[in-house]
């Protein structure tokens, strides 16, 4: 299907529908940071949530933790982030624009975008983790850091969850949280950005197993984009290149979307080895390694870690399901989300205001079970469709001039636009046969 999602129309779509905002817009934005409104939180929440039970329902035990966001230097330095997570970096000496030197369309030989004279600086590594210092009294033993993954506060707690849940390797630790990276140049809306959510699976086997575990995760990730309704021909897998792997990744295969702006990456599956673990052990003198009963022996367990971002996901949604058509010769612009993660899963449209009572009792016994529903009531019932569709509930139910009399009203399907008469004691059947799609 041809895609007519533009980045400067899922921008203006997410703001004028309350999905997403520039932060601290009143006073001038924030680069790379953003504000989700109430839209947007649905939509994430579903995202998240759609995740969180294919992690809890895949097969293997996984269990879930809440990790802090700041971290002590010596987790970093033990990680290896404090050393190696930098990008290549140069300076225009003339206008002072800073370039990322790895990034696509980057040209050292060519002159600057920004003011076109060719003045640049050496190439040098840009740290890529925010500092802070912790309490009152500045100095080395104050510094923390903004988490750049949320995979550490998993590595660090691995004989803790261990010790304290029913579990044994192999297992997974999953976790969704907050994570920050001072990008050189935040770009693409949501794609890239300095403040973002993670979601992140480690999943700790032995290092005999590791290889099938790895290709099992492969599989069971891309089931999950199917599930989420992604148009198949633009996903793919591609292995990393030994030049491109990550510091701590022994091999890597990133699931791929095609968005406007090219093949990129979506969600990294990485084979870790036991690299993390190790450091660890070798940093905080901790024994981290597990006892395996059938050989007598010990060993550090290896790890597959799954990686994706909420908000990169987020933007990978409405690209997929940003649809353009014509009804009755005017334009419309609709998602077309999967329903069980439309944000809405229904409206509720009186025709007239004066319907309003009649309608309401209805709306609040169905939003008492799906409490995402909405009522909405102002304007003509065309620009209600049109602005219900810009959100992508899947049905909107109609309150006419018949209903006080018929006991029924219209519901509408967003995707084909096919109306039907349906009597009201039917809407929460209806409603649940549509979400379980
Ligand atoms: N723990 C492994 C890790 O963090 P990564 O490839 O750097 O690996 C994993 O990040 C995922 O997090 C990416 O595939 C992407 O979805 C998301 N992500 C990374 N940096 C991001 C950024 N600056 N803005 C938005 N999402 C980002």
């Amino acid at each position: 299907m041809k895609n007519v999602a533009t980045l400067d129309k899922i921008f203006a779509l997410s703001k004028r529908r309350g999905f997403v905002y520039p932060a601290a817009e009143i006073y001038g934005g924030l680069n790379g940071v953003y504000d989700f409104g109430p839209m947007g939180v649905a939509l994430k929440d579903k995202i998240k949530a759609m995740w969180t039970r294919d992690m809890r329902t895949s097969g293997k035990d996984i269990v879930f933790m809440d990790g802090s966001i700041l971290g002590q230097e010596k987790v970093w330095e033990a990680s290896g982030h404090t050393a190696n997570f930098s990008d290549p970096m140069v300076d225009c000496t003339n206008c002072k624009k800073r370039y990322r030197s790895d990034d696509d369309g980057f040209n050292i030989e060519k002159p600057c975008a920004n003011c076109g004279k060719t003045a640049w600086t050496e190439e040098r590594a840009f740290q890529l983790m925010f500092e802070t210092q912790l309490g009152a009294v500045s100095g080395s033993s104050s510094v923390a850091y903004l988490r750049p993954e949320t995979a550490q506060s998993i590595f660090i707690n691995f004989k803790n969850v261990l010790s304290t849940s029913r579990v044994k390797v192999p297992f997974g630790i999953a976790q969704i949280g907050k994570a920050f990276r001072n990008e050189i140049t935040p770009k693409q809306f949501l794609f890239r950005v300095r403040e973002f959510e993670q979601m992140e699976m480690e999943f700790f086997c032995q290092p005999d197993t590791s290889k099938k575990d790895f290709t099992w995760w492969l599989e069971k990730r891309g089931n999950f984009y199917k599930k989420m309704g992604l148009d198949q021909s633009r996903v793919r897998f591609r292995e990393h290149a030994t030049n491109e792997l990550a510091h701590y990744s022994s091999y890597c295969t990133d699931v791929e979307y095609e968005f406007p702006f090219g093949w990129k990456e979506l969600e990294g599956i990485a084979h870790r080895s036991c690299y993390d673990l190790s450091q660890h052990i070798k940093h905080s003198g901790k024994e981290l390694s597990v006892f395996d009963e059938a050989v007598k022996e010990s060993y550090v367990p290896h790890v597959i870690e799954c990686s994706v971002g909420v908000d990169r996901l987020f933007l990978t949604l409405l690209f997929d399901s940003y649809r353009e058509d014509e009804v009755e010769g005017e334009s419309r612009v609709y998602l077309a989300i999967k329903p069980s993660l439309a944000p809405v899963p229904a409206a509720f449209l009186p025709l007239m205001k004066k319907q309003t009572a009649a309608f309401k009792p209805t709306f609040e016994k169905i939003r008492d079970k799906f409490p995402e529903v909405v009522f909405d009531e102002t304007g003509s019932i065309g620009k209600r469709y049109r602005r219900q569709d810009e959100i992508g509930p899947p049905l909107c139910f109609t309150y006419d001039y018949d209903s006080d009399n018929d006991l029924c009203v219209t519901v509408r399907n967003r995707d084909t636009l096919k109306q039907e008469r349906i009597s009201i004691d039917k809407i929460e059947d209806y409603l649940l046969k549509t979400l379980a799609e």
